[in-house]
């Protein structure tokens, strides 16, 4: 091998009597001898250090400015090649390992649940919550008032009922400007304020939207009437007489769907209220408006939106008449929605291709980490659960996060153990699977359960609230047990009631009931509230509850909490274990936990209950929670198990034993995961 001439620069590092054992192969130091005599001739008496200094040398710098060809020679040694190499596979396999382990955490990593799975939704109705102005009727800065009462009760997403402007025909779902607020409520800085506080307090606003319809108030519905466009369809218009409706379609709230418009001279399709005027979804401007809408609050920052009446949105165009119930029924005399079959007005083929696009418009802003946007919607199907499941989709089209289940509801036509299983497997059996659940018993369409099956029910019904799996949905004052309120007729205010004053909704609307003050703490106004108070307000009240380890209340904050921190409640199977005519029972594991619950909810009398008859059970059960709080801490052996009525039981058990292995036809899972106790974490499996 041989050097090429080394410059006078290059000579700078290679000095005088300076051995370097690199040079040894292949006679390589001969030539570096006679390179070392040319250098010994070029070479300065100095050289310049990387300060700029001049100084003499006295050491060496190993490779420090050697020219490439002497590096190269360096380089291809065993002793620098093998160490080179051992590196470069090294960092390879660990690169590759780490890829590894980076697919595998992710392949075995369980579904996170979202903050609309892992709290109650808590339903405010606005004009009942808190006033803060004292004019009689609740208001945002209200709601911003009591934002503690959710931390308090461990409820982080909060869904208030309508705030748009509105002539409050129908309490706010007759919408003027879907783009303000009602100056009854408050203003647009109310509720950005209202917004910004909750955020900062890890609160969700999940908001109503109303698309079926707008009051007809609404600018929009003004300029159809004249023909206006773009808005002469935006409405659904039909040819009539001032006398006869277009076809039998009747509204929810009782006689025809249709009302003559003499200014337009056609007839407007209205599904609730003659002020509630339907928009016309075939019309893609109107579509293109709605979705605006929801972008307009999703820029805003709400969480969420309940999708209002959906099943209403589309109707079929040929507008032919709907079949009759009982068709021997004189049609003259049909004037309410159970007497017709509504094949032509509820569930349209192309509503879920709406939906579906309201997914993909949340989707949008769901990007960023923490802000998922969720839908639920309401829809009444009764017996036709299929249609219900179907605005869950699939797991490729997405809709609504769940549909509200309304079933529950149904919990006082024959109240047992037997019916409150029959409801819930209804549920569980229909929902596609890995779907989330939701419970619902209460709403301000709906009576309170306190009224409809007794208030001694109310703890048991919240217990087995907290404890089913999926979403619990708490209406404003559940949580303290608050009762329908008495009405006289010719005080009702809900448009409904005044059609049919059985049907009246103010009862369960009634003033929250904070404290055992003037209006119950709900305003200051000293002669007027929106509805009355109910007089049981001195006792049933946050105020008188909070503290009182034995109270609704408290009894419902200790659950709701349990639900958060206990796995096996907020993402366990749950297995039906019994059921007769005094209690529903089930049972919540969790793969990988020993620790279990049993819950006994009496729905019925008081009841000694032998579950030795089911396999699988532990021997001993611990009360862990009882509505009564006298049997806390109380054991029951399986075979003799005591319920007062209206308990609820949370008992609690140790086994290594998992139950549904052995009873899988009976139990559900909707994010199965396993827990890895010496680790800590969850996996999936
Ligand atoms: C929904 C609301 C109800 C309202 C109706 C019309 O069902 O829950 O209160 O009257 O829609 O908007």
């Amino acid at each position: 091998m041989s050097l090429t001439r080394v410059s006078r620069s290059d000579s700078l590092e290679l000095q005088e009597g300076v051995y370097n054992t690199a040079f040894e192969e292949d006679g390589s130091r001969a030539a570096l001898d006679e390179t070392d005599a040319q250098v010994e001739a070029d070479r300065p008496s100095a050289s310049v250090n990387v300060d700029g200094e001049l100084s003499s040398y006295t050491q060496i710098k190993p490779y420090a400015g050697m020219p490439k060809e002497v590096l190269l020679l360096y380089s291809s040694q065993a002793r620098y090649r093998l160490p080179r190499e051992i590196l470069f596979w090294l960092i390879v396999a660990c690169t590759l390992a780490l890829i590894a382990l980076s697919i595998t955490v992710i392949a075995l990593s369980p579904r996170c649940l979202s903050w609309w799975q892992t709290s109650p939704v808590y339903q405010v109705y606005p004009r009942s919550f808190k006033d803060s102005n004292n004019d009689g009727i609740g208001d945002l800065k209200g709601i911003k008032e009591k934002l503690e009462h959710f931390l308090y009760l461990n409820i982080k997403a909060i869904w208030i009922s309508p705030f748009y402007k509105s002539p409050m025909r129908d309490f706010g779902y007759d919408v003027e400007d879907f783009r303000d607020i009602d100056p009854i409520f408050g203003t647009m800085e109310d509720f950005d304020d209202l917004l910004i506080s909750m955020h900062d307090q890890g609160l969700k606003l999940i908001m109503d939207f109303i698309p079926n319809h707008s009051s007809d108030k609404h600018v929009w519905f003004q300029s159809s009437r004249r023909r206006e466009e773009p808005y002469t369809d935006y409405y659904v218009w039909a040819n009539c007489t001032a006398d006869k409706p277009p076809n039998n379609w009747v509204s929810v709230f009782g006689n025809s769907s249709w009302t003559y418009d003499p200014l337009r001279g056609q007839c407007y399709l209205h599904q609730f209220l003659k002020e509630q005027p339907d928009l016309n979804f075939r019309n893609p401007h109107v579509r293109r408006e709605m979705t605006d809408i929801i972008s307009f609050w999703l820029d805003k920052g709400v969480d969420g939106f309940r999708m209002d009446a959906v099943k209403h949105i589309l109707e079929a165009a040929h507008l032919r008449n709907e079949p009759q119930v009982d068709p021997s029924q004189p049609p003259e005399l049909v004037d309410t929605e159970f007497e017709l079959y509504h094949d032509y007005t509820y569930t349209q083929v192309g509503l879920h291709d709406i939906l579906r696009a309201w997914r993909v418009e949340l989707d949008k802003y769901s990007r960023e980490a923490g802000r998922y946007r969720f839908m639920v919607t309401e829809s009444y199907d009764y017996e036709e659960i299929d249609k219900t499941m179907m605005y869950y989709s699939t797991d490729f089209v997405r809709e609504s996060d769940f549909p509200f289940n309304f079933y529950l509801l149904d919990l006082p036509q024959g109240l047992s153990g037997v019916r409150a299983q029959e409801l819930v497997s209804l549920w569980m059996t229909n929902m596609p699977q890995g779907k989330w659940p939701n419970w619902v018993v209460g709403n301000h369409d709906k009576p309170r359960m306190t009224s409809s099956v007794g208030k001694e029910y109310v703890r048991a019904i919240n217990m087995m609230m907290l404890t089913l799996p999926g979403t619990p949905t708490t209406y404003y004052g559940e949580e303290i047990g608050m009762e329908n309120v008495h009405i006289d007729e010719e005080d009702i205010q809900d448009p409904f009631g005044k059609f049919n004053p059985n049907a009246t909704r103010d009862p369960q609307r009634s003033p929250m009931q904070w404290t055992g003050g003037l209006n119950a703490g709900f305003s200051g106004n000293n002669t007027w509230t929106w509805l009355p108070i109910h007089d049981n307000y001195t006792t049933v009240n946050v105020e008188a509850q909070t503290g009182d380890d034995g109270s609704i209340l408290e009894q419902y904050r200790r659950l709701s909490q349990l639900r958060e921190t206990e796995l096996a409640l907020h993402r366990g199977w749950m297995c039906f274990v019994w059921s007769d005519a005094d209690v529903f029972v089930y049972l919540r594991e969790q793969d990988g936990l020993n620790r279990g619950f049993l819950v006994v909810i009496n729905l019925g009398r008081a009841a000694t209950t032998d579950l030795s008859s089911v396999s699988g059970l532990p021997e001993q059960l611990r009360v862990h929670t009882s509505t009564i709080p006298e049997n806390q801490g109380r054991s029951y052996s399986r075979g003799a198990v005591a319920t007062a009525e209206g308990e609820g039981l949370l008992l609690e058990f140790s086994s290594n034993q998992r139950f549904h292995t052995s009873h899988a036809s009976s139990c559900y899972i909707s994010e199965k995961a396993c827990y890895l106790s010496v680790l800590d974490i969850m996996y999936r499996c």
